[in-house]
C-alpha cells in the first residue's frame, strides 16, 4: 500500500475509534491497540511531513498560543430559546405551534436534553473541520478552532458520506461531572484554584489562549442541530437529522426522543427530570422542537428566538442565601455534623432552611462564616449543602465558626479521629464520646435499627422514637420488645389501632435473617454487605461473637480497620448485654438459612458492580438479586471486580472496566447468569 493511503487509512480508523470510545461508549480496540495505531500514525507522519494534514487525529494535542481569538461572524445568528417553567407555559407553546400550522391532531416533537454548557459553531467544507467558534452576542463569535481541534469528541473528518459540502454543525460543549470532579481534584493537589462548576471549567477551558492547555482539560461535545448548510440532501425531521449527525460522527444525546402532543412532552419532562441526578452531565432542563424541519421554517422566529421550539427549565440547583447560624447534629455514630441554619430559599424545587457543611474541615477550605451569603446547591435527591461563599459580601461582623469540645446534646466530651474509611490522609472527624448514653445517638441507633434494610419495623418512624428516648421509656432496642400498649397509646399522635400495629410489627420482626440482625446492631463501618458476610462466614451469631481478629479478616470485605470495629463493639459489656436481652426466650431469634445462598453457587464470592440505568429493574432490585444468588456488590471496579453490570448513562465505571478488560454484561446476561428468565424478573 501507498504511504498516502495507509495514513488515509490509520486516520480514518482512529477516528471511527474515537467516536466510539467518546461517543458511543463502546470501544472496538483495547487501549494498547489504540496506541499501536496511534505510535503507527506518528511515525509514519514523522517520515513523511510533507504528508501531514490538519485533519490528522494527531494533530488533537493543541497548535502554538494564539496572541487573541479572531472574531468570526455566524452566517445564521445563534439564537436562544424561549424559556417555559410551568406547564401551563408549556401547553401555550403547543397551543401556538398547533394554531400556526393550522394543525390537527397532536404535534410530532423532537425532545432532548438543556445541556448545561457553551453553544458552537463547527464549520466543515468537503467533509473537513475548518473553523470553530463560540456564539459570542449570537452574531459575532470568536475563533476558537485549536482549541476544539482538542476535543476527541469533535470530528476532525466527518465519517460515512452524503454530507452537505458546506456544513455549520452547532451544539454545546460541556464537561462531564466526574472529568469536574477529577480535574478540581488535581487543581487542589497543585495548589490552584478550584472551578466553581463543570460549566465554568468548561467556559474556562475553550477560551485559553494556549490550545495545550485546553487540551489537558477533559471537554466533550453534543451536537443538537445545524447552522448554515450549502449543498447536499438533509433528512426531513429534526430526530432524522439527530441520526443523520451521529452517523457523521457526531456525539447526540442518547435521551433523545421523539414524543407525541403536550402530553409526550410533559411525560419527557418527568421522565428526564428523574435521572437528572443520574446524567454524568449537568442538564438544566428539556428541549422541544417540532420535528417536521419544513413546519420548523414556516414558524419561523420572534425577535431572537425561534416559534417552533422552546427550552422547559428544571427548578436551579444552586440559589443564593444568608447563613444565619451553624448548628451541629449528632450522628448514630457521634460524629458531630455542622449544619448550616439559613434563611429559607427556594431551590431545586423545594424550600430549604438548612443545609450541610459536612466537617469542621470543610467550613476551613470554603472558609464558611455565621452572617455570610453562600451559595446553596440542591441537586436531585442529594442533601442541600453549602457550595461556596460570596466573599465579596462578607459582612464586617461574620463570625468563624469553632467546633464544640462538648456534645451539644449529652454534653460528653468531644474527640476527634481520622475517618477509618479514609485512611490517615482522610478528614478529620468530631465524634461524641457518649457512646449510647447520648439521646441522639441512641435515637439514631434506634431509628437503625428498625429501618427496612435492617429489622424493617414499620411504624417505628423518627418521631416515635424521638418521644420514645426523650420520655425514657426506650433505652436499647432491648426496650422495643418489652413495649406495652399503653406506654405506646399514650404517646402524641398515636391512636390505639397504631400502637397494635406497632405492637404487632415489632412482634413481627422477631425472625430476621441473621445478616440484617448483623446490620441491625449498627456496627461501625458494618454496612448491608459486610455484614451479610460476617454472616454467611460464620453461620451463627455465636461463632461471630467468639471470632477473633484473625478469623475476622478472613471475611471478604472486612480488613483491619473493620475487624477492629467489630471486636470493640462485641467486647462493650453495654452492647452484650442488649445482645442477651434481645436474644432472651421468646425473643428475637436470626435466622441463618434464609437469604444466603450455599457457598457453591456459581456466583458465589463473585465481584459485581453495577452502573447506569438498567433497562426494568432498579439497582437495587438487581443488588438484592445477586446478593441473593451469593455474589457480592462493589461501588468500585477494580482489577478484583468479576463483572459490571451496565445500563444506558454507564459512566466512568464502565471506562474503568474496559481499561481493565473487566466483562461488561448487560440486564439480560445477568439475568441469564442469574438463571433468571425475564417473565421472572420482579415486576415483570
Ligand atoms: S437548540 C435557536 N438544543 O440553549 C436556538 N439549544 O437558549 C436553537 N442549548 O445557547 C438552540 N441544549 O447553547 C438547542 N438541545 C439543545 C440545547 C440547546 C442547550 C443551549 C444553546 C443555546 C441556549 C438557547
Amino acid at each position: 500500500m501507498d504511504v498516502g493511503d495507509r495514513l488515509r487509512t490509520l486516520r480514518a480508523a482512529i477516528e471511527q475509534h474515537n467516536h466510539q470510545y467518546y461517543d458511543l461508549d463502546a470501544p472496538l480496540l483495547s487501549d494498547a491497540e489504540y496506541d499501536r495505531l496511534f505510535g503507527e500514525l506518528l511515525a509514519l507522519e514523522a517520515e513523511h511531513p510533507d504528508l501531514l494534514s490538519a485533519d490528522s487525529p494527531t494533530q488533537r494535542v493543541g497548535g502554538a498560543p494564539q496572541p487573541e481569538f479572531s472574531p468570526v461572524a455566524h452566517a445564521m445568528p445563534m439564537l436562544s430559546l424561549n424559556n417555559a417553567f410551568a406547564d401551563e407555559e408549556v401547553a401555550a407553546f403547543d397551543r401556538r405551534v398547533r394554531e400556526g400550522l393550522a394543525a390537527e391532531g397532536d404535534i410530532a416533537y423532537s425532545a432532548e436534553p438543556k445541556f448545561d454548557g457553551l453553544a458552537i459553531s463547527l464549520a466543515y467544507e468537503d467533509g473537513i473541520l475548518r473553523r470553530g467558534a463560540t456564539r459570542g452576542d449570537g452574531s459575532t463569535g470568536e475563533d476558537v478552532t485549536a482549541n476544539l481541534r482538542t476535543l476527541r469528541s469533535i470530528p476532525l473528518r466527518l465519517l460515512g458520506s452524503g454530507w452537505p459540502p458546506r456544513l455549520e454543525v452547532r451544539g454545546e460543549v460541556l464537561m462531564w461531572r466526574s472529568d469536574f470532579a477529577r480535574l478540581n481534584e488535581r487543581q487542589r493537589e497543585k495548589g490552584d484554584k478550584e472551578f466553581v462548576n463543570p460549566r465554568n471549567a468548561a467556559a474556562g477551558a475553550l477560551r485559553q489562549l494556549d490550545p495545550r492547555i485546553t487540551a489537558t482539560r477533559p471537554l466533550r461535545f453534543f451536537a443538537y442541530g445545524l447552522g448554515a448548510v450549502e449543498g447536499g440532501h438533509l433528512p426531513a425531521t429534526h430526530s432524522a437529522l439527530l441520526e443523520q449527525l451521529a452517523g457523521w460522527g457526531f456525539p447526540v444525546a442518547s435521551e433523545r426522543r421523539r414524543v407525541s402532543g403536550l402530553a409526550g412532552l410533559l411525560a419527557y419532562y418527568q421522565e428526564i427530570g428523574s435521572r437528572r441526578a443520574a446524567l454524568p452531565y449537568d442538564i438544566d432542563g428539556v428541549v422541544y422542537k417540532l420535528d417536521d424541519l419544513a413546519a420548523q421554517a414556516r414558524l419561523g422566529f420572534v425577535a431572537r428566538a425561534p416559534r417552533f421550539a422552546v427550552a422547559h427549565k428544571f427548578p436551579a440547583e444552586e440559589a443564593l442565601t444568608e447563613l444565619l447560624d451553624i448548628s451541629i447534629q449528632v450522628g448514630r455514630t457521634g460524629a458531630l455534623t455542622p449544619v448550616a441554619r439559613l434563611k429559607p430559599v427556594f431551590v431545586g424545587g423545594v424550600t430549604v432552611t438548612n443545609a450541610t457543611l459536612h466537617n469542621e474541615d470543610e467550613i476551613r477550605r470554603k472558609d464558611v462564616r455565621i452572617g455570610d451569603t453562600v451559595v446553596v446547591r440542591r441537586a436531585g435527591d442529594v442533601i442541600p449543602e453549602v457550595a461556596r461563599v460570596l466573599l465579596e459580601k462578607r459582612p464586617a461582623d461574620a463570625r468563624e465558626f469553632v467546633m464544640p469540645q462538648t456534645c451539644p446534646v449529652c454534653a460528653s466530651s468531644v474527640v476527634r479521629s481520622h475517618d477509618e474509611k479514609s485512611g490517615t490522609g482522610g478528614t478529620v472527624v468530631a465524634r461524641c464520646s457518649g457512646g449510647l448514653f447520648c439521646p441522639a445517638q441512641r435515637k439514631q441507633a434506634l431509628w437503625h435499627f428498625a429501618s427496612r434494610r435492617a429489622m424493617d419495623i414499620e411504624g417505628l418512624g423518627d418521631k416515635i422514637v424521638e418521644q420514645l428516648v426523650d420520655l425514657d421509656i426506650v433505652r436499647t432496642p432491648a426496650d422495643l420488645y418489652r413495649l406495652g400498649l399503653l406506654a405506646l397509646a399514650n404517646l402524641e399522635r398515636m391512636a390505639d389501632k397504631s400502637a397494635n400495629n406497632l405492637l404487632a410489627a415489632i412482634e413481627n420482626s422477631k425472625r430476621p435473617p441473621l445478616a440484617r440482625f448483623i446490620y441491625a446492631l449498627g456496627i461501625r463501618n458494618v454496612g448491608e454487605t459486610t455484614a451479610r458476610e460476617l454472616a454467611r462466614h460464620f453461620g451463627s451469631l455465636e461463632r461471630l461473637l467468639a471470632a477473633d481478629d484473625a478469623q475476622l479478616t478472613q471475611v471478604p470485605d472486612v480488613g483491619p480497620t473493620v475487624a477492629q470495629c467489630i471486636r470493640q463493639f462485641f467486647s462493650e459489656p453495654h452492647n452484650l448485654e442488649v445482645i442477651a436481652q434481645l436474644c432472651a426466650p421468646g425473643g428475637v431469634v436470626p435466622q441463618q438459612a434464609e437469604g444466603v445462598a450455599p457457598v457453591d453457587s456459581a456466583l458465589a464470592g463473585k465481584i459485581f458492580v453495577l452502573t447506569g440505568t438498567l433497562p426494568s429493574l432498579t439497582r437495587d432490585a438487581a443488588g438484592q438479586m445477586i446478593m441473593a444468588a451469593g455474589g457480592k456488590l462493589s461501588a468500585s471496579v477494580s482489577k478484583k471486580t468479576d463483572f459490571v453490570v451496565a445500563g444506558s448513562e454507564a459512566g466512568s465505571k464502565l471506562e474503568k472496566a474496559q481499561q481493565l478488560g473487566v466483562p461488561v454484561i448487560d440486564q439480560g446476561q445477568l439475568l441469564a447468569l442469574l438463571n433468571v428468565s425475564s417473565a421472572e424478573e420482579p415486576g415483570a
